[in-house]
């Protein structure tokens, strides 16, 4: 008897231990909350290996823990397509066969749609390929605001509205995380030009901090749920953006509860003791020492390698920020690539291909269009004459790290040829820009006046001429790492264009740009359109809007200026811009874009939230549900829109506010809300806007809150800040 509870008893232990054993450890268990998944695994860490997982191990990639089963991180840029693989430790590409991606448009064409969900088509697709190339973070959107027409990476950005960046850059990260891929929302924050970027020292006020260059990145955290954050290389009032104790502690961490990784930028990182304790989660670089020099250690120079580590033991550092930092990381992990039901993405799809069409087609912006120049209907022509570099020229490659290698771009050339025929189009590149590389301006010895000769020849006798120039991704144009320098287009255009209307009037002029552009021939120039940079399917969507299968829809996120002094930073001169070499102010504050020109009363050469289309629009007076609100209700406002002309059409109704009597400066009117309506011809629809009341307020920089003060504000309705339709005023209790 005694041996057989003995037994019992040993086969019950045996039993218990194999169970055990067959259970799985915490942090590899995908079905338990990932709170008690970090715990678990920071438990069984060691020093080194946490403090490992806080740093680059090459280009792309950090350290997960192998002997855990943790993986490693790996991110790609950017926010246009997903780069193509480079060396461990170089930037040059590693010529992989496998790599070649689809081509979106760039953020300044989404934001034009003016069309959240061509926001969340966008973030999936693109989610979709970066899962794919099993990254764990696309380093992108990018949305920091149109401050300059020069700044070299606003075509990179959704325009100089911090709610149309709000609204548009939530749906991309909800689109790209639900492939279980991690967004890097950046560069937080002020990093509104290229020039001296790595240091510029930028001060600002806080309510233009809050009012104007923060939006877009709370909206992306507290709405978006981002589960990172790319810190920017300048200064904000004397600490570099990566490791900013203002920014990454206090708003980002504590104010906004933000709960991912902050990531800095590839070099970004300049002091151990801020990069400990000011919010820094992870360190990448542009080389194995972090910042200059491909020195022999294996990224252990970094400031949150050996640095830390040995502040870690030297007990300089409290352990507890390591910890913080590695729960971030493995909290990204576990909602990445170590989560349960993570899709598998897709690689250069038809979906894909048709997703960035329609953000195209959507993003186009008829900017003029006399004599209903466009559009021009297969067949109405014999001898269409197309001049222009960027009628052929690939326009994915260069710019920096948004950089492309693409599996196909159709360019505008071939789409008009497979439109109306190789016999009726006549093609002449009219001028030449060289290679874009980084870092180099072009120059050339080619003989210019030949190449404007032969344009001249083929126009002279053609039914139309069409016009395809603007800028490229060349050093000074739209390219990371400079600013232009002028708000001219480039490479002898303006004299092209003008030796084109010497010998035809029927000219029209599409521009390939993420920036405004002068346009001294604007008078004589019947049609213009802004083509923006539309990546994969250029070709196939400029077409179908000339040619009217589509019906442009797009509207500007930028104003146009008619001259550089007309723009609020560059009219305080040059500690306002590009800043001293050492220091920069904001000194129009929240007086940015139409704010600016309105306030100012200086009309822009093409307004902020201006487009055209092939048809027009009427708006019917609106109403509200009331006439007095409190602060804490929202107005119901009700209008409709008719379609008069004949061809069905999208317009953006944007509604902006104006606090008619404010006790501080506020801009004329703001930007609230919009909607895009896809009415048929001689049809009419209803619009219902809510208008939160709290949402109309300003930063009181005093109480450092958010104050809408009583009284009297009007509600304008308008295809375009500049093209107000209907108003209706409400009181504010
Ligand atoms: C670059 C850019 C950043 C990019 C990163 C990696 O310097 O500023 O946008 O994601 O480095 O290429």
């Amino acid at each position: 008897m005694k041996n057989g509870i003995i037994n019992f008893g040993i086969i019950c232990l045996l039993l218990c231990s194999i169970f055990v054993k067959a259970q799985k450890p915490i942090y590899l268990d995908v079905n338990q909350p990932i709170e008690k998944r970090i715990e678990n695994a920071l438990s069984l860490m060691t020093l080194e290996e946490k403090v490992q997982m806080c740093h680059a191990q090459s280009k792309f990639s950090s350290k997960g823990v192998p002997r855990l089963g943790i993986p490693e991180v790996w991110t790609d840029d950017g926010p246009h397509g997903i780069r193509e693989e480079v060396f461990w430790d170089k930037w040059s590409g590693a010529g992989w066969t496998n790599d070649s991606c689809t081509a979106f448009p760039a953020l300044t064409c989404l934001a034009a749609s003016f069309n959240p969900q061509m926001a969340l088509i966008y973030g999936k697709a693109i989610g979709e390929e970066a899962r794919y190339r099993n990254k764990t973070v696309l380093l992108g959107p990018g949305v920091n605001i149109y401050r300059t027409p020069l700044n070299g990476r606003n075509f990179e950005y959704m325009g100089e509205d911090p709610y149309l960046s709000s609204r548009m850059v939530v749906p991309y990260i909800q689109g790209v995380q639900q492939n279980g891929v991690a967004v890097c929302v950046k560069h937080f924050a002020l990093n509104n030009q290229e020039e001296n970027r790595m240091s510029i020292n930028v001060k600002v006020s806080d309510r233009a901090l809050r009012e104007i260059y923060l939006p877009a990145f709370k909206a992306a955290v507290e709405e978006g749920k981002a589960w990172s954050i790319m810190g920017s290389y300048n200064q904000f009032r004397g600490e570099h953006c990566c490791h900013n104790d203002l920014l990454l502690n206090k708003i980002l961490k504590t104010e906004w509860k933000f709960d991912g990784v902050v990531i800095s930028d590839w070099g970004g990182v300049h002091n151990t003791d801020q990069s400990a304790n000011n919010g820094l989660d992870l360190e990448m670089g542009t080389s194995t020492n972090g910042l200059t020099t491909n020195g022999t250690s294996s990224y252990s120079e970094y400031y949150l390698a050996d640095p830390f580590l040995k502040g870690l033991k030297s007990g300089k550092y409290n352990e507890q920020l390591l910890n913080d930092k590695v729960s971030r990381i493995l909290r990204l992990i576990f909602r990445t690539t170590m989560s349960a039901d993570r899709p598998f993405g897709k690689f250069v799809s038809p979906e894909h291909s048709e997703a960035a069409l329609k953000i195209a087609e959507e993003g186009i912006v008829l900017l003029k269009n006399e004599k209903q120049f466009f559009p021009i209907p297969v067949g109405k022509y014999q001898k269409i004459a197309v001049i222009g570099e960027n009628a052929t020229r690939s326009l994915v490659i260069g710019g920096g790290s948004s950089s492309l290698k693409v599996a196909y771009e159709v360019s505008p050339l071939q789409g008009l040829i497979k439109k109306y025929g190789k016999d009726h189009i006549i093609y002449s590149q009219g001028y030449i820009s060289g290679k874009s590389e980084y870092g180099k301006e072009f120059s050339s010895d080619a003989n210019v006046d030949s190449l404007i000769n032969s344009a001249v020849e083929i126009a002279r006798n053609a039914d139309v001429v069409l016009f395809i120039g603007g800028l490229n991704k060349n050093h000074f144009q739209d390219a990371e790492g400079s600013d232009r320098k002028t708000l001219d287009l480039p490479f002898g255009q303006n004299k092209l264009i003008s030796a084109l209307l010497n010998v035809n009037k029927n000219v029209a002029v599409i521009l390939c740009s993420g920036n405004a552009v002068s346009m001294p021939w604007i008078n004589k120039i019947p049609a213009i359109v802004q083509n923006w940079y539309l990546g994969s399917e250029a070709g196939n969507a400029i077409t179908n809007v000339l040619s009217g299968d589509i019906n442009p829809s797009g509207k500007l996120p930028f104003s146009f200026p008619k001259k550089l002094d007309d723009n609020a930073a560059l009219s305080f001169g040059q500690l306002s811009y590009p800043g001293d070499g050492t220091n920069e102010e904001y000194k129009e504050g929240i007086l940015v874009g139409y704010r600016w020109f309105d306030t100012k009363k200086i009309a822009p050469l093409f307004a902020f939230g201006h487009g055209l289309s092939y048809t027009s629009f009427e708006y019917s007076k609106p109403v509200t549900n009331k006439t007095k609100y409190g602060k804490e209700e929202s107005v119901k406002l009700i209008f409709s829109i008719k379609n008069i002309g004949k061809v069905k059409g999208a317009e953006v109704a944007q509604i902006y506010i104006s606090d008619n009597k404010s006790t501080v400066i506020r801009p004329l009117k703001e930007l609230k809300a919009f909607k895009k309506m896809n009415i048929e011809a001689n049809q009419s629809r209803q619009v219902e806007i809510s208008l939160p009341v709290k949402e109309w307020g300003f930063f009181n920089d005093k109480t450092q809150n958010w104050e809408v003060e009583s009284g009297k504000y009007t509600i304008l309705i308008g295809s375009s800040s500049a093209d107000i339709r209907q108003r209706v005023s409400v009181q504010v209790n």
